[in-house]
């Protein structure tokens, strides 16, 4: 017996009001785990798989590899039934299936969709009619009608087609971009208005019962491609406003202006305006990647995204200036960096979190070394740096208990754990790229 499309629609929101939709989510990284964590909280059955099988082991043992997430938060989630899993026949099980997986750029600055392309042809035999499938990684417009929709076609032994439009029968595919800010508990993650938009009707709305099940307000767009752009301008927005503080900070240096203290000043005005802040580079899985998925889209359609391209320039030269800063620093104690003890604190990309992807300190280590400088880190979030995707650096924390040993101390990451007042005194050169320091009056800080 068929079952009409309305009734399967009303059946699966309906399971997702009751809580007995089983939901997967593909990707157990920084963006996956917690929303796993989320549905789980709000009595969802939830199973997570990841390729990678350390990560299945830790959570089925009850563990984390998040900093932020507590063991126990997972021990909890477990008892609501969560599990991981690297087995994608399970996906057949699920009523829903949202993919978080990594969308880098290549070596040569282009999107790298290898892990969606591979997560879906992995997906894809498994899936079932009536089944929702939602991207949440970020990419250019069209990746869910152009590169998932397809694949999720050509890869299942059914011959099960996406329900566009009018079609009665399907898979139902959607686009949702995640927001999350690490590390900013100002704002509950389920008070983060989620954008969704489905290949049909029916997909929109699946999409709009399962994530209105536990964020207080979901914004339905009218396709996935908007949904998808709409989460490029938004990181866009803060990739170009970065630049252009980055770029007024180097000004005013000259002038001899406090680029912060014009900053402070200029948030007074309660309209028009929003602050951001000048820092060493930019860092995350985020800003420094996603507008490039933009710029390479638009050479489709013959156009140039110049703002990008401008403020990726500003933004990949931070790092370099930091140096210029801290070689005119030692240069004014007659040292040369060459032979320098310098100490880099702060690995993260951002204040107390524990993610180094992309981060400006990781290129700063290698000019440093390039340099001939005697480099070493601290940072409480990494024990040991070993190599990554674009570094190879095999160093291990420095305690801070030795600071008058070194040269100079480089502040690329203002956790908040730090004593700045301490590390200013017992160093003999500050370089401060994050205005850690403000409110300590010392000969021995340079702001950059
Ligand atoms: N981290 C953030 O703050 C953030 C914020 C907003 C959006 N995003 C976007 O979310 C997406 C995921 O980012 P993330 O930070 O969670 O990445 P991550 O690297 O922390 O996690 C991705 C996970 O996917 C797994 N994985 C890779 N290929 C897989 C496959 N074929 N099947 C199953 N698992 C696979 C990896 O093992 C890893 O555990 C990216 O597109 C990113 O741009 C991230």
């Amino acid at each position: 017996m068929t079952i009409a499309i309305e009734d399967r629609l009303a059946d699966l929101k309906n399971k997702m009001a009751t809580r007995e939709a089983r939901i997967g989510i593909v990707g157990m990284g920084y963006v996956g785990l917690p929303l796993a964590l989320l549905f789980s909280g709000e009595r969802f059955q939830v199973t997570g798989f990841d390729v990678a099988s350390d990560k299945v082991k830790t959570l089925n043992a009850g563990g984390s590899y998040i900093v932020r997430i507590l063991p126990s938060e997972i021990q909890q989630a477990q008892k609501a039934g969560f599990r991981a899993t690297a087995d994608y026949a399970e996906i057949e099980k699920m009523d829903a299936v949202i993919i978080c997986v990594p969308t880098p750029l290549n070596e040569y600055h282009e999107p790298d969709l290898s892990y969606v392309t591979g997560t879906v042809e992995s997906i894809a035999p498994h899936i079932h009619d009536g089944q929702l499938i939602v991207l949440e990684s970020t990419t250019y417009p069209g990746t869910t009608e152009e590169i998932v929709a397809p694949r999720l076609e050509a890869g299942n032994p059914l011959g099960l087609k996406i329900a566009r439009a009018d079609e009665k029968t399907g898979v139902h595919l959607a686009f949702s971009p995640e927001r999350e800010d690490p590390g900013n508990d100002t704002v509950a993650r389920h008070d983060i208005p989620k954008v969704v938009g489905g290949c049909g009707t029916a997909a929109s709305e699946l999409a709009a019962a399962l994530y209105g099940s536990i964020f207080r307000r979901v914004v339905p767009v009218s396709s996935p491609s908007v949904a998808e752009m709409t989460k490029l301008l938004e990181n866009i927005y803060r990739c170009v406003n970065i630049a252009l503080v980055n770029e007024l900070k180097q000004l005013c240096m000259k002038m001899g202006i406090d680029i912060h203290e014009v900053i402070d000043a200029a948030k007074t005005k309660p309209f028009g305006f929003q602050a951001f802040y000048p820092g060493p580079g930019l860092g995350g899985h985020c800003i420094p990647i996603d507008p490039f998925y933009l710029s390479w889209k638009a050479k489709q359609f013959d156009f140039r995204t110049r703002f990008i391209e401008l403020a990726g320039e500003v933004n990949i030269a931070m790092p370099y200036f930091v140096i210029e800063q801290l070689t005119a620093g030692l240069n004014e104690q007659c040292k040369s960096l060459k032979g320098s003890k310098v100490l880099v604190l702060g690995l993260a990309y951002k204040r107390d979190i524990d993610d180094l992807r992309e981060s400006p300190s990781l290129t700063i280590l290698e000019l440093l070394r390039d340099k001939g400088a005697v480099v070493s880190y601290n940072d409480p979030y990494f024990p040991k740096v070993g190599h990554g995707r674009h570094y190879d650096l095999n160093m291990t924390n420095t305690p801070l208990d030795k600071l008058g040993e070194f040269d100079a101390v480089v502040i690329v990451t203002d956790h908040s754990s730090y004593d700045y007042k301490a590390i200013v005194e017992q160093s003999k050169l500050v370089i401060d790229s994050r205005n850690a320091t403000k409110g300590i009056v010392s000969p021995k800080i340079v702001h950059c």
